[in-house]
């Protein structure tokens, strides 16, 4: 499998978290994703690239009220009430949204409405996050919340996997942090900056490895099944 096909939110100062995110979605997607995609919450469609060989068709739904790029968006409509029939779409992906959603049960059975008997969702979710895209920013999940939400949604769970233990969280949180407040001025002229988050990565990337500290994970990715 190609990892080379980075996401386009990636940058130097989160490449950590999307490095590991990239590898799980990848994978997941090369087990499970198929025929038409629908991409629910699609912002920028920053996942079109690397899962274009994946899939026939990638089609992205966002709302009209959006802050993202909505000539990226193929269909106009909410995660409650995506313009589609039932049944319709072999796949679905949903990153980095549920937390926005005020009703997210409405918003699973709905992704379960447009999937196909035996269709495959992947969602990533945040547990531990700042507070983003204000004030559409309403929850944060565990995997108990996670897995309750989706079975009563008529999801069986294929897997719910925690993608970071203590130290990449908090590492990468921190340079949030920094790079907003730090790196500017001399820091950024002379790439001060840029060699410790360099250092920061790579030691994050390796620690992740043994941490199995995952009651402080960033993310979720869930992957499950519509049966109907
Ligand atoms: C953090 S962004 C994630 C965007 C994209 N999925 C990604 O991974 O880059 C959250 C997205 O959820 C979308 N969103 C928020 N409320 C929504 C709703 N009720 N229905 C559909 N999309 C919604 C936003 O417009 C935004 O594109």
């Amino acid at each position: 499998m190609n990892y080379k096909k980075k996401v386009d939110n990636e940058r130097k100062f989160n490449h950590m978290i999307f490095e590991l995110l990239e590898r799980h979605l990848f994978n997941q997607a090369n087990k499970y994703f198929k025929g038409r995609l629908i991409d629910i919450g699609c912002g920028n469609k920053p996942y079109f690239r690397p899962l274009q060989s994946f899939v026939d068709v990638h089609i992205g739904v966002d709302h009209e009220l959006s802050i993202h790029d909505k000539s990226k968006f193929d269909l106009v409509g909410t995660a409650y009430n995506i313009p589609s029939e039932n049944d319709y779409f072999d796949s679905a992906l949903c990153t980095a949204v549920l937390e926005h959603l005020e009703e997210p049960e409405l918003a699973l059975r709905e992704c379960y409405r447009i999937l196909k008997p035996g269709g495959v969702a992947i969602y990533s979710v945040p547990f531990i996050w700042h507070i983003h895209e204000e004030p559409r920013d309403f929850f944060r999940y565990t995997n108990y919340g996670l897995e309750y939400l989706f079975k009563k949604a008529g999801f069986e769970i294929i897997e719910i996997k925690p993608l970071s233990g203590f130290f990449v969280t908090f590492l990468q949180l921190h340079l949030y942090v920094l790079s907003g407040r730090i790196n500017r001025g001399l820091v950024k002229k002379i790439g001060l900056f840029d060699a410790y988050v360099y250092f920061v990565n790579r030691f994050g990337l390796w620690f992740n490895k043994f941490d199995k500290s995952f009651g402080w994970t960033w993310m979720y990715v869930v992957t499950a099944k519509a049966i109907k």
